[in-house]
């Protein structure tokens, strides 16, 4: 079959998007245009993404000003590649950084290639909901007490959960010690243009922060931005010396064919907030309110943060965006995967992400009465029909404490031997492991594999949830550092 025939059908079906991309497949961002008709390369007056002074310029500039950073790239190979640029911008070879360790692999493998030491964070876990809480500034004030060294800090905000951290005093403690902070804003493009959500690290002190706008924003697949709004490089030289570094690693890490079609749709989806960003966000957060109020009536699934729930009751939260839609499905008879199934087959709704005590929805600006109801009726429905009044026991969590016995880059120069996992306990991996999405890694090269994480990872297996691993061989074999 060829993949456009699929991809036709499966748009035929009907099936409701309750994850990214945030045009949620509602959106014309081409204006009916072919792709091919505008699929040029750098011509006359057509400017260039690595070295813009035109067109491309003032699309960016304006999309700098929507968003209120003193400068805006486009990236067309996702946040990945803005990530990685923004660490390898800003960190020396063997620099030591402080990171959260529920940051995304990409993270990881910016640590790899730059080889880094990276001192972790561990975020504290939600007992209700098994969900990561907030990075607190107390750990990050503890960590440059402990490790004076740090040159530079690196955390996500909000969480794909929607869990955010006090970006602001946390970037505070940071610059008193001259340290830049990157923002991993992959899940929060959309922050910032409503009242009722939450700041965007952008204007809350952040030097570098980086956003999907493909994740929940109007905008295709692949597109993100890359925003330099320091409040550390206050003076003009030290900024255009910043501004010179990212534009540098971007061209080592970005295509040097970037997609005109892609530049187009991010310079529509700015456009299209720049004129209607108050409508837009009014009728967005009407329907996620109405959405809340109205899961009041569930008496088994409980939506993290709405209906019953609120963010008072969840003290390791800093906040919480409300775009998030997470189903605690403990009280069900059913596992995740049982869940997800039911929810595709009878329902035709698509979820984005499962764990294994929850499942998660994405919603956007482009979602629709229609979207939101049709959630509401199959969660009341499986409410009703497999709720259960004796809660399964709490999944561990995604992210645990765990120990690196040597850094990412130094347990990938080793040579590997390839072990039974269930045997690998007491073993050094040499491969990344995470559940897809989200894409956190459970164990990262360098760390010691524990009976804890093994029975964790086969727990996860078995509910449904995909595992994936550098070399494909979970959950029988893993490859660990040859002793
Ligand atoms: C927290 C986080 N950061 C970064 C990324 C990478 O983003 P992209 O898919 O735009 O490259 C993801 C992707 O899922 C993510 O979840």
């Amino acid at each position: 079959m060829r993949l456009l025939d699929y991809l036709n059908d499966y748009a035929d079906q009907d099936i409701y998007p309750m994850h990214m991309p945030g045009h949620k497949r509602n959106f014309d961002f081409l204006d009916g245009v072919s792709p091919y008709r505008i699929d040029i390369t750098e011509v006359a007056g057509s400017d260039n993404l690595h070295d813009s002074n035109g067109i491309l310029k003032e699309s960016m500039d304006m999309a700098a000003r929507l968003f209120d950073s003193y400068r805006c790239w486009y990236l067309i190979n996702g946040s990945t590649c803005g990530l990685i640029s923004a660490i390898f911008a800003l960190a020396r070879r063997g620099d030591k950084i402080l990171m959260a360790r529920n940051c995304h692999k990409s993270i990881y493998n910016a640590v790899h290639i730059c080889g880094l030491h990276p001192i972790y964070l561990f975020p504290p876990v939600d007992p209700e909901f098994g969900v990561n809480g907030s990075i607190s500034p107390q750990q990050v004030q503890d960590a440059l007490e402990e490790y004076p060294d740090i040159r530079l800090a690196i955390i996500t905000s909000p969480t794909y959960d929607g869990v955010m951290s006090d970006v602001a005093t946390i970037s505070h403690i940071l610059h008193e010690h001259k340290i830049p902070l990157i923002v991993d804003e992959a899940h929060g493009p959309h922050l910032g243009f409503h009242p009722s959500f939450p700041k965007s690290a952008i204007t809350e002190g952040a030097d570098l922060v980086i956003q999907s706008i493909h994740k929940t924003l109007p905008s295709p697949t692949q597109t993100a931005l890359l925003h330099l709004c320091s409040s550390l490089w206050k003076n003009r030289e030290k900024l255009q010396e910043m501004d010179r570094r990212i534009s540098d690693s971007l061209a080592i890490f970005e295509s040097t064919s970037p997609s005109y079609i892609l530049m187009a749709a991010i310079d529509n989806c700015v456009h299209m907030l720049n004129d209607g960003k108050e409508s837009l966000f009014h009728e967005y957060i009407r329907r996620i309110n109405m959405f809340a109020k109205e899961t009041r009536v569930l008496k088994h699934i409980r939506i993290l943060c709405k209906g019953t729930d609120s963010v008072e009751n969840h003290p390791l939260f800093f906040g919480f965006d409300p775009s998030k839609i997470v189903m605690s499905i403990r009280n069900l008879r059913l596992t995740s995967g049982e869940f997800e199934e039911l929810m595709l087959k009878k329902y035709k709704i698509e979820l984005e992400m499962i764990a294994a005590d929850y499942a998660l929805a994405l919603t956007s600006i482009c979602d629709t009465d229609e979207g939101f109801e049709r959630l509401l009726h199959a969660l009341i429905e499986i409410d009703q029909e497999y709720g259960s009044d004796t809660p399964k026991p709490s999944a561990p969590p995604l992210v645990q404490e765990s120990m690196m016995k040597m850094t990412v880059s130094a347990a990938k120069d080793m040579p590997d031997e390839a072990v039974r996992f269930s045997d690998s306990a007491g073993r050094i991996s040499r491969e990344i492991v995470f559940a897809y999405p989200p894409g956190i890694p459970l164990i990262v090269p360098g760390e010691e594999i524990t009976e804890q994480i093994i029975a964790n990872i086969q727990d996860l297996c078995a509910n449904g949830i995909t595992v994936k691993s550098t070399f494909g061989t979970l959950p029988k074999v893993i490859h660990v550092v040859e002793v």
